[in-house]
């Protein structure tokens, strides 16, 4: 049985990556701030079967990396998969009022952390060198949109972080994807109360890309209901070209 390790594993996007892992037959290895968050996790998937939950401080720059050691010395499962979806900063802070501060902690909390666990994992799973492996990313709207300042600068950071990685992995044994997600996803508790769409309903994204070995160095896009189930996929990939003034 292969296992999937979930960054930001407690939050709506977290809940459907448990969940879809959990369904793909996969067993989790869930990064939780605390316990009161793994208890969280735990009541919105609706099982513990199949969860193993570690605590880390994934802001840090070594918070997942102190993970990966416990795999390697054999406290924690190996892992074959990762999915990260941390961050969930959305506040609302003029670009011209946004001061250093503020700058940084969206920075560490909405990229940063990313970034930490691609770097923490990534090494790991290109020396286990499974062919089957994964490493999938989360990102949103608001990039493009530019609608709040500090959550579309970070975006635009983990856009441009699924391009490098998604052409770096393009040959190796670990197929990187990003998910485009532009619809409101919530776990079910609070979906059902505000009509957005539901985390156990988005989990079945992440068994499509799991079961798809074609869907590699690719941006999935989910903009309508339908794209949750039917996948709209396209390598990530721009090669670039010198033009000349001619
Ligand atoms: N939800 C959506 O509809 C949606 C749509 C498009 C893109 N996204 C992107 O997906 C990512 C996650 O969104 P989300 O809605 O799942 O956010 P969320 O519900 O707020 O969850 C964020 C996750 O990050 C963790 N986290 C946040 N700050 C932390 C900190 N200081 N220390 C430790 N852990 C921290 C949370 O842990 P705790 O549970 O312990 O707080 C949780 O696991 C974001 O990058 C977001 O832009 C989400």
């Amino acid at each position: 049985m292969e296992t999937v390790l979930v960054v930001g594993s407690t939050g709506n996007i977290g809940i459907a990556a448990v969940i879809g892992a959990l369904r793909s037959q996969c067993n989790v290895i869930a990064i939780v701030r605390n316990q009161a968050s793994a208890e969280k996790l735990y009541m919105h998937v609706g099982t513990r079967e199949g969860i193993t939950t570690v605590e880390a401080d994934i802001t840090s720059d070594h918070g997942v990396q102190g993970v990966v050691d416990l795999v390697k010395t054999g406290k924690l499962p190996a892992f074959q998969h990762v999915y990260s979806a941390a961050g969930g900063l959305y506040g609302a802070t003029l670009l011209h009022e946004l001061d250093t501060e503020e700058l940084h902690q969206y920075m560490n909390v909405n990229f940063e952390t990313n970034f930490f666990a691609y770097r923490a994992t990534m090494p790991y799973l290109l020396e286990q060198n499974n062919p089957n492996s994964t490493w999938t990313l989360c990102t949103g709207g608001m990039g493009d949109l530019g609608t709040r300042a500090a959550p579309a600068l970070s975006q635009g950071a983990l856009y441009s972080m699924s391009n490098v990685a998604c052409r770096d992995n393009q040959a190796t044994n670990v197929r990187f994807n990003e998910i485009y997600l532009t619809l409101r996803v919530e776990v079910d508790e609070s979906a059902e109360k505000t009509g957005f769409f539901r985390a156990s309903a988005f989990a079945a994204t992440y068994c499509g890309i799991l079961a798809r070995p074609e869907i590699r160095s690719c941006r999935i896009s989910v903009c309508e209901k339908e794209d949750i189930k039917e996948l709209k996929f396209k390598e990530k990939r721009c090669d670039m070209v010198l033009k000349k003034d001619d």
